[in-house]
């Protein structure tokens, strides 16, 4: 599937992701080496992966330990997720996302 992503300067890039391999949309950003620091390694602590999701179809509700750290991002908008958390499954294709500011 393809995902794509905003970048801080405002362009946007499309990214190749595979849906076979367990990977997170965290992964597949650093894997691109985008600026996505990631720091915990995916462990819904860090919140150095937070995007805002500008376009996507129906995703997963956020579980509860990143519910938990959205409400304490001062960032936070509506459609803020962990990008950590959201897994790649063929639902994500045209998926696009924002990187946003370290909290
Ligand atoms: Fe730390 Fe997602 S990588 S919260």
């Amino acid at each position: 599937i393809n995902i794509h992503v905003e970048l801080h300067d405002g362009s946007r890039v499309t990214l190749e992701a595979p849906t076979d391999m367990g990977l997170s949309v965290m992964e597949v950003m650093k894997a691109n080496e985008l600026d996505v620091p990631a720091i915990c390694g995916g462990m819904a602590i860090c919140a150095t992966c937070h995007v805002e999701v500008l376009q996507s179809n129906e995703l997963p509700e956020p579980n509860d330990d990143e519910a938990y750290m959205l409400e304490t991002l001062p960032h936070a908008t509506p459609t803020s997720r962990l990008s950590c958390q959201l897994k790649i499954t063929p639902d994500l294709d045209g998926l696009v996302v924002r990187l946003m500011p370290e909290a």
